[in-house]
């Protein structure tokens, strides 16, 4: 197996030297994402986790270009921006399990808003990270290899620090690729957004939340009536995260089948033929009559 070793490099002569490599346990530790044959107490988002580029769901065009230049070694500095819960973590620890396979803990270094995030971590942490060399080595000769400084929602990055980057990664683009991600695409300034390649992921459609939950429904072995899917995927607005968080909590509250009544109590909606009753009254009745069945209705239901 190709072994990597990180070795000091000098990639620039008005660098003074740089510090120790310790970047391993900088930021937060690598996820590694949970097989599906993890334990019952696993939450599903992670369990479920798409673990190559393949299982990512929709996005075909964005995940086959980005799982394209990584095949061919061209893999540019990326952005990934959309709404919460649409692959844009996973797609990225994806492309790094298919780039670096068991070295992934040496070759890839994760910050997220859970680390500090200012100036100084662009100074040190990151720099530090992306200013050493990894050499791999596979048979008689030793490759360099690019490594990867994942800004995991980089929107809640200083504006000094955004700053700060845009030397970084121009400086050492030789060995390092940066992945900024976001859901606000507009709090990354335009600066860094130009020098990255960037992506939208838009929230899932419906067909593609079904489609997924349906390959966890089997999975699982649960017992969901087609009305309660089609209540787990209406709630989620295209949010695969919470799709699955609706799934999982209705699944442990009702221990039976998952109706769509269940799903909309758990999660604490009203139900759509409530609201479909309730303007019935305030279209047909007055509004004194209305406010007293709305009422009666209210109490019956609590
Ligand atoms: N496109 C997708 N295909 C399959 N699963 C998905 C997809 N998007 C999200 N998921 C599920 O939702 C979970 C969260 O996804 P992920 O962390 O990639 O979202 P994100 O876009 O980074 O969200 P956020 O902006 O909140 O960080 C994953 O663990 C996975 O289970
Ligand atoms: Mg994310």
């Amino acid at each position: 197996m190709a072994e990597v070793i990180t070795v000091m490099d000098i990639d620039d002569d008005n660098n003074p030297s740089p510090k120790p490599n310790n970047n391993n346990n900088m930021g937060k530790n690598v996820v590694v994402a949970a097989a599906p044959s993890q334990g019952k107490a696993t939450p599903w988002v992670e369990k479920y986790r798409p673990q190559s580029l393949a299982d990512v769901a929709a996005h075909r065009d964005i995940v086959d270009t980005i799982d394209r230049l990584t095949s061919e070694n061209r893999l540019p500095h990326l952005l990934l921006y959309g709404p919460p819960g649409t692959g844009k973590t996973s797609t990225i620890l994806a492309v790094a399990r298919k780039l670096y396979g068991a070295q992934y803990h040496n070759m890839i270094l994760e910050l997220n808003a859970s680390d500090d995030r200012g100036i100084d971590v662009v100074r040190q942490q990151i720099q530090d990270f992306a200013s050493t060399q990894s050499f791999s080595f596979g048979g008689d000769s030793a490759k360099s290899s690019v490594k990867l400084v994942l800004l995991d929602e980089a929107d809640a990055m200083t504006k000094d620090a955004q700053f700060a980057l845009r030397r970084v990664i121009e400086k050492y683009t030789r060995n390092t690729r940066f992945s900024l991600i976001c859901n606000h695409v507009n709090k990354i300034i335009p600066a860094l957004q130009s020098r990255c390649t960037r992506f939208r992921f838009a929230p899932l459609e419906e067909f593609h939340v079904s489609e997924r939950l349906k390959h966890v429904i089997e999975t699982e072995g649960l017992d969901v009536s087609e009305s309660g899917l089609a209540a787990v995927v209406r709630l989620s607005n295209g949010d695969m995260r919470k799709a699955l968080n609706i799934l999982q909590s209705t699944h442990m509250a009702s221990q039976q089948q998952i109706t769509e009544e269940a799903v909309y109590l758990c999660t604490g909606n009203p139900l759509p033929k409530d609201i479909e009753q309730i303007s019935y009254w305030l279209l047909n009745e007055s509004f004194a009559e209305s406010f007293k069945r709305i009422q009666l209705s209210y109490l019956f239901i609590c």
